[in-house]
């Protein structure tokens, strides 16, 4: 594919109302842009991006991946994102390509979407496929003015690295930094109506007024637009991610309270969360968080704060991961005790394996780490899950897997709701009893009406409340 600038307009004639022509490319008139690296987040902002009426190329160097995009296939489970992919391929406004030479001189504007994975040395952000792709854009040649702008999560210094190394190949090209917060399985509304906008620049460039341009209608919506330096935008980044983890371990501890204490963490939660200043979002207890983002986030931010000198300030982080490890382990434990003791050569019925409903993400899936440890203790178990087998089935060969909650559960001798899927949530206690071998249930998310599962005859168990309803024998 070979496209030329023919008849554009410089950069500097940028509209300030983006294109929203539904003729598509064939009317272009805004920006014309890239988006480096099609996972999750490049994805998502690729089509999302053509649903606001820009021209876009998505790259990556996965063959495999622009082929299925190519033909209106999401390789990853996201709601709503497949239609919307299909209906701006459709437009002509959105294409894929795994040649660098098809979007270098062609974009305007160049979001870098790629991964950065944790090293595994010290935890820290793996920037090898930023850099690269960064220097695929400088090898390959920028257009005239083109803005590149950071998405990635990186570690703070990062973008002013990359600005001197664009400046120095690209005098006339800019840098700019733009995190993204969208979350797996809100990842279109996020895109197209996010919370915030930030910017991350350089004073008196030309990259605010071109963010401004490019998210024209987002700003229009009411988005709040702040507008910082590239150090502060990229900790925005991991500063939230950072909090997120921290409220939902400190949940997660209080539940490890609430166990010794014989309180109710979830009454707790409820009753903190009407606090306004505390809020109830993200502060559900369970297992803990996973995904391919606050796990490795709070990681790279203590390995980067330890580069910084500075390893004392988020010190803290390192007991956030803890208490959240912890809450798999817990969750093995109250298996083994609510199966009596061991878990040796029992029948376990497993729904979730996803990180997170609404996924078929399993990277670093509590769900998925807790079966694991069971089966290695010697029990036999089988999970289902509505997205995430394909994923899990290969990594996770020492478990079975099923096709239906019924498949799951029949014979087992205890059931273990470890991700929140609203087919579980929906389950009917009394229609399950039939099928399984023993009436126990695990619920490792909070999901399920404790009451109504005990009222149906299952004995019901979970991380921070009281095994069974007090009675008042035990309040003498
Ligand atoms: C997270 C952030 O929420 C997004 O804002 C951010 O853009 C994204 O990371 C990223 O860095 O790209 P995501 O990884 O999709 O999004 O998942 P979350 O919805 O944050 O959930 C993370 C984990 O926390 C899940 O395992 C979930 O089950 C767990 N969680 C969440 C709890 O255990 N309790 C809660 O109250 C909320």
């Amino acid at each position: 594919m070979s496209r030329s600038r023919v008849g554009r307009p410089s950069t500097s004639e940028w509209p300030t109302t983006p294109p929203g022509d539904p003729a598509g490319a064939a009317g272009e008139t805004g920006p014309r842009i890239a988006v480096l690296g099609t996972g999750y987040l490049g994805a998502t902002h690729a089509v999302c991006m053509a649903e606001l009426g820009f021209t876009v190329i998505g790259y990556d160097v996965d063959t495999a991946k622009v082929a299925r995009l190519s033909v209106g296939e999401v390789p990853f489970f996201e709601p709503g994102l497949e239609e919307l992919l299909r209906k701006n391929l459709e437009s002509g406004r959105l294409s894929f390509t795994a040649e660098i030479g098809d979007v270098a001189t062609w974009a305007d504007v160049h979001f870098i979407c790629v991964g950065t994975p944790q090293r595994p040395s010290d935890g820290g952000a793996d920037l090898t496929y930023v850099d690269a792709v960064v220097d695929a854009l400088i090898d390959t040649g920028l257009a005239p003015g083109a803005l590149v702008v950071g998405k990635s999560t990186v570690p703070t210094g990062t973008a002013a690295a990359l600005a001197a190394r664009i400046h120095a190949a690209a005098p006339d090209a800019e840098l700019a930094w733009n995190p993204e917060f969208l979350r797996e399985g809100f990842a279109v509304n996020d895109t197209l109506r996010p919370d915030r906008l930030v910017f991350g620049v350089m004073p008196d460039g030309a990259a605010e007024a071109r963010l401004r341009a490019v998210y024209a209608q987002t700003i229009e919506a009411g988005t709040p637009v702040v507008v910082t330096d590239y150090a502060t935008a990229e900790l925005v980044k991991v500063a939230a991610n950072a909090f997120l983890a921290t409220k939902i371990s400190f949940i997660n501890a209080m539940a490890e309270i609430c166990d010794v204490a014989g309180a109710d963490v979830l009454e707790l939660a409820t009753s903190i969360g009407y606090d306004a200043r505390i809020g109830s979002r993200f502060l559900r207890p369970g297992i803990g968080f996973g995904g391919g983002c606050l796990p490795k986030d709070i990681r790279a931010f203590q390995a980067r704060a330890t580069e910084l000198g500075a390893a004392d300030s988020l010190a803290f982080l390192a007991e956030v991961d803890a208490v959240n490890l912890r809450a798999r382990g817990r969750a093995v434990t109250l298996t083994r005790s609510a199966l009596g003791g061991t878990v040796d050569g029992r029948r376990l019925g497993v729904l979730g394996a996803a990180f997170k409903p609404n996924s078929d993400d399993i990277r670093d899936s509590p769900a998925l780490d807790i079966a694991a440890a069971l089966a290695a203790d010697g029990a036999l178990v089988t999970v289902y899950d509505p997205a995430a087998v394909p994923n899990a089935r290969p990594r996770y060969p020492s478990l079975n897997y099923a096709s239906s909650v019924r498949e799951a559960v029949t014979g087992a001798d205890a059931v273990l709701v470890l991700t929140e899927w609203g087919e579980f949530r929906e389950l009917d206690p009394a229609a399950l009893l039939s099928y399984v071998a023993g009436a126990v249930m695990v619920d490792g998310r909070h999901a399920l009406d404790a009451a109504r599962w005990r009222a149906a005859g299952w004995t019901y168990h979970s991380l921070g409340r009281p095994a069974a309803a007090p009675t008042e024998a035990d309040a003498r």
